[in-house]
């Protein structure tokens, strides 16, 4: 094996998500996730539980993510792990977990920004994927995040627009509840939208200053709007099922695209990456690339084992700070809250 060569092992932990991943220089050799399906039936991620998962999940993730990249845990060069933001007792176990590996092995800990790692996750190696150059626009939706992020280097990012209540997700997810479809409901939402009618329903979009969202009135909007419905015709959700999942998914489109246009327009950057778990949304990916011939975007969507929490992304971020000999210092601390 060449001595040049910068293995980085990731781990990420920050919600419902163990997983750990190797790079090799900016190429993923392994990237193993176990999602814990222990809150599918809560309906949501419930926090204690999440913890004792990550605990259970943590060591046969790590080896198995060595494994899979064929090389032995001496041939490591750092180890990169996510300090924040997310779930507390969640972020606990990964960060123990890459401090007593660093010590043992006696190599350089690196802490990663979570929300910077979804955006830096473009930048992963893969054939036929060009990540966008600078400055551009990242935005990470998933279940936890909804952000508008302006990025003018690898380390310069500044937040841009944010919800400042639910995430777009989580728009889904309460969406789908509402009519009695299992968690999470997003990709069900999506998959019978594309059999229906996107203006069967018209709901308003909410009325939000300047670059933020915010989706929490939406779901009452949804929540009232069945329940008045379901009283005339108990059953209005089976014989529309189609109809209004088009419309939820449609409205919920419309509202990310047209902050995305307001930045588009303020920033005047038109390079536009996103990431998280929504980002497979079939309806974003057509209004994206819509967005390329209406208002000449380049749109950048990375695999899909990319978007959503996974510990590749925590290595290329661990990656770029090696390279600036970036290294986190024994007494580094989780934090559920950060700013970018
Ligand atoms: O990034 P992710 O796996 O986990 C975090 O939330 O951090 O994102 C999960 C979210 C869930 O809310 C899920 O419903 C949503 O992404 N999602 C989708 C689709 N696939 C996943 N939402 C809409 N359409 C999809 N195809
Ligand atoms: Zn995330």
């Amino acid at each position: 094996m060449s001595t040049q060569n910068i293995y980085i092992l990731g781990i990420e932990s920050s919600c419902d998500d163990t997983s750990a991943a190797v790079l090799c220089n900016g190429k993923i050799l392994s990237n193993v996730v176990a999602s814990q399906k222990i809150h599918e039936q809560y309906g949501g991620v419930v926090p204690e539980l999440a913890s004792r998962a990550h605990q259970q999940n943590i060591v046969p993730v790590i080896d198995q993510a060595i494994q899979q990249a064929n090389i032995s845990k001496k041939d490591l060069s750092a180890i990169a792990f996510t300090k924040g933001p997310g779930l507390m007792g969640s972020l606990l176990v990964g960060t123990s977990f890459a401090k007593s590996l660093a010590l043992a092995l006696a190599i350089p800990l690196i802490d990663v920004h979570h929300m910077q790692a979804h955006i830096l996750a473009h930048f992963i190696e893969e054939e036929g994927y060009t990540p966008p150059t600078f400055p551009f626009l990242g935005m990470t939706i998933s279940g936890g995040h909804t952000q508008i992020v302006k990025v003018r280097d690898h380390f310069d990012m500044e937040v841009i627009g944010q919800t400042i209540d639910d995430a777009v997700g989580e728009a889904f997810d309460k969406s789908a509840k509402i009519m009695g479809l299992p968690y999470p409901g997003g990709p069900l939402i999506d998959k019978y939208a594309a059999l229906g009618n996107p203006k069967a329903f018209p709901f308003t979009k909410p009325r939000v200053d300047g670059l933020n969202f915010s989706f929490s009135g939406f779901k009452t909007a949804v929540l009232y709007f069945i329940q008045k419905q379901v009283k005339e015709n108990p059953n209005f959700i089976e014989e529309n099922l189609n109809d209004i999942c088009a419309s939820i998914q449609y409205t919920i489109i419309n509202i990310l695209i047209d902050k995305l246009k307001k930045a588009s327009k303020e920033t005047g950057i038109t390079r536009i990456a996103i990431g998280g778990g929504v980002s497979a949304n079939s309806g974003i990916r057509s209004a994206l690339k819509e967005g390329e011939y209406k208002f000449g975007w380049t749109t950048y969507v990375p695999k899909f084992e990319y978007t959503t929490d996974n510990a590749a992304m925590i290595t290329i971020v661990g990656y770029l700070k090696f390279l600036k000999k970036d290294f986190a210092d024994m007494g580094v601390v989780a934090k559920a809250r950060i700013q970018l």
